[in-house]
């Protein structure tokens, strides 16, 4: 969460930072601001709100060359100026991302110290410990070495030291940080969107790495010696961080998902390893894409005819755990830097345990961390919603199912390669407006499948959540009777999901038993299932294809149809309320 930029190089810096800003701002967007240094001085300009409320604040025309920015979602403290950043502590201005969690007690002891504080944040601690060291030490990358011995948590800061504005210092453990290089200048981000428009080429710090950047040189230290770095370039164009005439991204991003699964055809066979070698699989994540391992997990089970167990990040990476070598974890993340997931990992290895990373984000934590990696190449995702990466996850471990089947994928290419036209068709269809419609103000809505139906409701029940603010819940449909069902009245509306032909009538049973209590029936299926009128107000059929590709075929009208409620609820549909993209806080 938060997103962090900075900028040092020829060029003026402020429409460089708010640019940046504004492209990381699905991180968070409580408040945001801005440091620079201009006569000599750190000049920092911050605001709650979003990134506009900011850019208004300021002259973009100010003759300043180098600063740093922030956009926040809050953790400690409201969300008030004086909890945004920059932080700024005697010689030391900083922007934060991430958690120091001893902060309370270096604040007593800064407090003792004479220190000031005035915000909530562990953030301006971290500031005020980095003042305190240097005033001793005189030598900024001493004092960040002692500092990081100190700070519990997790860190990506970008540090301006009064009188040294020839370069920015950054620090990192467990949040993300890249730095872009550029001719005579160079960038600080959380993330590769923010210096897209600016440079192809970036390096990646690892944790503990203190960097020393001017607009010539950046040099990264790590545990008291220089470090090489290798330098990456970027595959995208500028253009995936465009709307390109949608109105969101997340529309443009569900609208991409017929072009990557026809580009990622053969692609992404290649990297497949091969999974049944391994005594116990399990499969851990977080939100969406622990509705993909659940998926995944339906997937595999059927094709791979072995057990796997799916577990919640945040639970997994604090529970008795029974793994060891001859296991395998495989770790969904479409940011790859997801903070409960990452520890998850990392408790795995700990049991010596393989770790397979199905991944989005190329170099994130995640993707070096595991011992295998697969990409999903979803390619940049902005909306804080997931809807193409999610696809794009679901893809990905039909793939792994094949490849490890007894199924020979000549033999299911050309179902592969239907795809594409089937997804092209699902959203030229218009239906979705007219069901949102229907539904809008709702306050309740329910979401039923069986099998892996269930778990593609599951996701469909998250989104209208998320985007649209309507309470919902997802059940499997057999489930709904032991108690839930009393809360079915006239009109309360009943989404179902049908790809799965053989439990077919015992979910159509179960859609009678709440139409019998009034409800609004809606069905999602795909056009291999029959089903009479009686079980519907409005059937959203989707085409079939072989059973590794429906749940693809069936996420998107959900996706689509959370999209026109969130519209119709004038809700800020790719920054929904207290939410951010990437959390990398537990
Ligand atoms: C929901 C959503 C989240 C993420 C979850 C995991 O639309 O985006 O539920 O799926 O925060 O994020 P990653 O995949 O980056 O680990």
């Amino acid at each position: 969460m938060c997103g962090i930029v900075g900028y040092i190089g020829k060029k003026k810096a402020l429409p460089i930072l708010i640019n940046s800003l504004k492209t990381l701002e699905y991180r968070g967007y409580d408040s945001s601001g801005i440091a620079y240094m201009i006569n000599n001085e750190i000049k920092i300009v911050k605001d709650v709100g979003k990134i506009n409320v900011l850019e208004n604040k300021i002259n973009l025309e100010v003759n300043t060359y180098m600063g740093i920015g922030h956009t926040r979602w809050a953790t400690h403290g409201g969300v008030t100026i004086n909890n945004s950043h920059p932080h700024r502590v005697g010689n030391i201005t900083l922007v934060h991302n991430g958690i120091i969690e001893n902060y309370l007690e270096l604040k007593n002891k800064l407090i003792d110290l004479d220190y000031k504080f005035i915000g909530e944040t562990d953030s301006e601690v971290l500031c005020a410990l980095i003042d305190y060291y240097y005033n001793k030490t005189e030598n900024i990358i001493h004092t960040i070495e002692k500092v990081i011995k100190e700070i519990k948590g997790s860190y990506a800061t970008a540090i301006i030291v009064d009188d040294d504005y020839d370069n920015i210092y950054v620090i990192r453990k467990d949040s993300p940080l890249i730095i872009g290089i550029g001719n005579d200048e160079n960038f600080i981000a959380s993330d590769v969107p923010a210096i897209l428009g600016y440079t192809n080429k970036y390096i990646l710090l690892n944790d503990y790495d203190i960097a020393k950047i001017s607009n010539k040189e950046i040099t990264v230290y790590n545990n008291g010696s220089i470090v090489k770095k290798d330098i990456n370039e970027f595959e995208y164009e500028n253009d995936v961080v465009s709307k390109q005439g949608y109105n969101h991204y997340m529309l443009k991003e569900i609208h991409e998902v017929s072009s990557l699964v026809r580009n990622n055809l053969v692609d992404n066979l290649r990297n497949i390893p091969d999974i049944k070698k391994y005594k116990n699989i399990y499969i851990v994540a977080c939100g969406s894409a622990y509705h993909a391992g659940l998926i995944g997990k339906n997937m595999l089970e059927e094709l791979i005819n072995k057990p796997v167990y799916v577990e919640i990040a945040s639970e997994f990476r604090y529970k008795k755990l029974f793994l060891d070598k001859e296991d395998l974890v495989i770790i969904i993340s479409q940011s790859g830097e997801t903070a409960d997931t990452l520890a998850s990992l990392r408790v795995a290895k700990e049991y010596g345990t393989t770790t397979l990373g199905i991944v989005n984000v190329f170099g994130s934590s995640i993707a070096r961390e595991a011992s295998i990696v697969v990409y999903t190449n979803a390619l940049i995702e902005i909306a804080v919603a997931t809807t193409k990466a999610f696809v794009m996850q679901l893809y990905t471990l039909g793939l792994i199912a094949i490849k490890n089947s007894n199924i020979r994928y000549s033999d299911v290419i050309s179902n592969y390669r239907l795809l594409a036209n089937q997804v092209d068709s699902i959203l030229e269809n218009n239906i979705y407006k007219e069901v949102a419609k229907l539904i809008y103000k709702e306050k309740d809505i329910f979401f039923l499948g069986r099998g892996i139906d269930y778990y593609i409701a599951m996701e469909g029940n998250l989104k209208l959540k998320e985007i649209a603010y309507i309470h919902s819940e997802s059940y499997p449909a057999g489930e709904l009777k032991h108690g839930t069902i009393a809360l079915i009245e006239k009109d309360t509306p009943v989404i179902s999901v049908i790809t799965n032909n053989i439990i077919k009538d015992k979910i159509l049973s179960n859609i009678k038993e709440v139409i019998s209590r009034g409800a609004k029936s809606i069905i999602v299926a795909t056009d291999d299932i029959k089903i009479d009128k009686s079980y519907y107000d409005i059937l959203i059929q989707v085409p079939t294809n072989i059973d590794v590709l429906k749940p693809i075929l069936a996420i998107i009208p959900l996706q689509l149809l959370a999209y026109e409620v969130a519209l119709l609820n004038n809700c800020d549909i790719d920054k929904p309320r207290n939410l951010a993209k990437s959390v990398t806080v537990e």
